[in-house]
């Protein structure tokens, strides 16, 4: 890559402040998740005549090393709506094709502040200029009246011509949890390696769960594959509020629920 560079442990003061130019919060998010990690694998730094104005980067879900998610993505305020997130992110794609990846995914939310307006906007607007395509949004996802828009970028060619077979897989709930950076949006852990797949008392019991907990609304996703996890969260209750194409492999898509309390 020609202008980014990987991000190292002492860009993080620079990062902060590129962030915290734009928004205080997300800078402060921002630091934790890096101090948490330890670390700033997969992300990237842009410089202009040795100063960092851009980071970037991504994360890769365990066990689809080829699905991507975009990290903290920001332009310091003085450089912004110059052409350089634009370069950055362009050149992000390229090393992420480079590396076989097959899918890109970002998340953008539709706060808008009372000074600033919709502040992502000009995110919303890069990404599908450079060819997201909008799958599915969470309503009331960060809190009441955020929504959250998820956008993915097919990063090679579909290699799918067969059907994706149904596969019998006994998911077990093992907990109950608000979803980072929301107010009040919960979801539930799982794994899929019990005796049976789950049941509409069990589904009950997450969300009376969630209700005492102050839960606003349930998150849910699967993998659309797996067998009864559908009619179930149909039967209790759950809509289906869309799918992430491709998500696992190609053909094997993430399929997304909602129960609002
Ligand atoms: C998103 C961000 C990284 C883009 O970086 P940038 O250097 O400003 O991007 P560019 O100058 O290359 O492109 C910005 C594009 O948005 C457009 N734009 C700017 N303000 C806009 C607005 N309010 N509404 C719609 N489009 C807007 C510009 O016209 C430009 O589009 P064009 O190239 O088609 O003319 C930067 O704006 C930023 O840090 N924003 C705040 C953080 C953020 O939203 N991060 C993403 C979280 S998902």
């Amino acid at each position: 890559m020609n202008h980014l560079r990987e991000m190292q442990p002492e860009d993080i003061r620079p990062v902060f402040e590129v962030i915290e130019s734009q928004d205080e919060e997300d800078a402060e998010e921002a630091l934790a998740g890096y101090q948490e990690i330890g670390g700033t694998m997969d992300n990237y730094v842009m410089e202009v005549n040795n100063r960092v104005i851009g980071v970037t980067g991504y994360a890769t879900p365990p066990g689809c090393d080829e699905t991507h998610w975009l990290a903290w993505t920001y332009i310091h305020d003085d450089y912004a709506n110059q052409g350089n997130g634009r370069i950055m992110l362009t050149e992000l794609i390229r090393h992420l094709k480079d590396k076989g990846g097959r899918m890109l995914f970002v998340k953008v939310s539709d706060y808008v502040d009372e000074e600033d307006g919709a502040i992502y906007a000009a995110a919303l607007h890069l990404y599908k200029s450079l060819g997201f395509i909008e799958q599915l949004v969470h309503k009331n996802y960060y809190e009441e009246d955020e929504s959250q828009t998820i956008l993915a970028l097919r990063l090679k060619d579909s290699e799918t011509t067969t059907e994706v077979e149904t596969e019998d897989c006994p998911v077990e709930f093992n907990a109950v949890f608000e979803i980072a950076e929301t107010d009040g949006a919960y979801s539930f852990g799982w794994h899929d390696e019990a005796d049976s797949v789950f049941t509409p008392e069990d589904v009950s019991i997450g969300i009376q769960q969630a209700r005492k907990d102050n839960a606003r609304v349930v998150f849910l996703s699967f993998p659309q594959n797996y067998s009864k996890v559908r009619e179930t969260l149909i039967a209790s209750g759950f809509t289906q509020s869309g799918m992430l194409t491709d998500y696992f492999e190609d053909g094997v898509h993430e399929e997304h629920f909602t129960y609002v309390l």
